[in-house]
């Protein structure tokens, strides 16, 4: 008798914890599986679960969130979306236009987000002026992460022009290196491209080719210039870039395998996931050419509209959490990108970190932040793999550069 009482006991108690975390649970979906992507989610994760919010993981990889959002409009077209879900830019305005996003005007009044989030990231997270996502962070595309000892060894400085950065992958090509650590995907060739139009002609040609999609800029002189530098970049790849995933190839930076890599803030936390230092085993900069500029891309989580109050209120707290301070601090400490917050200290941060606070602040004092073309901040899908299709073929050597400059205009005319 004593055994099934206690069996009983223990029935009870699951149901209990599993009533309880029904009533609660936040299904989300996103793309954070790298190492570092999956340390900094894991502070969310623990925030919530701390708060009694069970958390249903609907992990898709793929970088740059691609299949993530294909596998979001399966989802919503089975009339099934998920509770919150991890989105960029324009898409989270394109899910708004359809009516599908709930509304946090609650949470955002009550916590004060208007006095604290900059208007380049409201731009996004508001819909007809109400917010309809909460962003946790503000990466950006145009870095270089260097390995500091293969510099060293090679008496390499920190290239600061477009020429000593090519100077510098030749000589550590010709010591048979690994000069440019690349995953051969298209969201990271256009990931690249970001910071090669910037250091061709600034965030002025950048707004004009990407924001205003003028024809002139997308195939004139300028922007052959810029394929003409991705030529330059792909021949210090190695010979199986093809198919790389991101992480890899910032892995092959960390072992000292490759000198440099250029992609978004988001290496950062394989670095630190690594255990490496910056200054210490690895530099980052801006791509030569683009200092003062940031091409930003904010990772928000929009609550999609469901029904039962428990499930509003799970997603409320889980918004409230996100933009809390300390969470911003901590969670941002981790992933390698900065907070969304304007009022949370720099004090945990390492010199990178510190480094892109400071230049996102630059940059906006400046107007000289531009929405990452690469990751939906510049314009609408549609247009954004009509870039992705044609930097990729002429990455890979299909066409050369003036071919290229014209294909990017035509592709692009045809896709808005
Ligand atoms: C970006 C996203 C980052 C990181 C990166 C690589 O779009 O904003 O958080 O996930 O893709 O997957």
């Amino acid at each position: 008798m004593r055994i099934i009482g206690k069996k009983m006991s223990v029935v009870l108690a699951l149901m209990a914890s599993t009533s309880m975390a029904q009533a609660e649970d936040v299904e989300v979906l996103h793309w954070w599986t790298s190492g570092g992507e999956a340390a900094a989610l894991g502070v969310l994760k623990d925030t919530l679960k701390s708060q009694g919010i069970g958390w249903i993981d609907m992990p898709v990889s793929g970088g740059g969130g691609e299949a993530a959002m294909t596998t979001l409009r399966a989802r919503v077209t089975a009339g099934n979306p998920p509770t919150a879900v991890q989105m960029l830019g324009f898409d989270i305005q394109d899910w708004a236009a359809e009516g599908a996003l709930g509304n946090l005007d609650d949470v955002a009044a009550k916590e004060g987000w208007d006095a604290v989030v900059p208007p380049a990231l409201q731009a996004f997270s508001k819909y007809d002026g109400h917010w309809i996502a909460a962003p946790v962070n503000v990466h950006s595309t145009n870095w270089v992460w260097a390995n500091k000892a293969v510099l060293d060894g090679l008496g390499i400085a920190q290239p600061t022009t477009w020429d000593e950065f090519v100077a510098a992958m030749q000589k550590v090509k010709d010591s048979g290196k690994t000069a440019l650590a690349h995953g051969g995907q298209p969201w990271q060739e256009a990931t690249v491209f970001d910071g090669v139009v910037l250091s061709v002609g600034g965030t002025e040609f950048y707004k004009k080719a990407f924001v205003d999609l003028d024809p002139e800029a997308l195939g004139g002189a300028q922007m052959v210039e810029a394929f003409k530098r991705m030529e330059t970049l792909h021949s210090f790849t190695d010979a199986n870039f093809s198919g790389r995933d991101w992480n890899l190839a910032s892995a092959m930076v960390i072992n000292g395998d490759a000198a440099f890599q250029i992609m978004g803030d988001w290496a950062k936390g394989e670095f630190l996931k690594a255990g490496k230092v910056p200054g210490t085993d690895f530099l980052c900069f801006r791509v030569p050419g683009t200092d003062g500029d940031v091409s930003f891309n904010s990772d928000q989580f929009a609550m999609f509209k469901v029904d039962s109050e428990a499930a509003k209120a799970a997603q409320a707290q889980m918004a409230a959490d996100i933009m809390s301070p300390t969470f911003q601090s901590a969670f941002n400490v981790v992933k390698g990108s900065v907070p969304a917050r304007t009022d949370v200290p720099n004090t945990a941060f390492d010199d990178c970190g510190k480094k892109g606070m400071a230049d996102l602040a630059a940059a906006s004092a400046s107007g000289n932040l531009v929405g990452s073309m690469a990751h939906g901040h510049a314009n609408r899908a549609a247009v954004k793999n009509a870039i992705y299709d044609v930097v990729t073929a002429a990455f890979n050597g299909e066409y050369d550069a003036e071919t290229a400059a014209k294909n990017l205009a035509d592709a692009v005319a045809a896709a808005k």
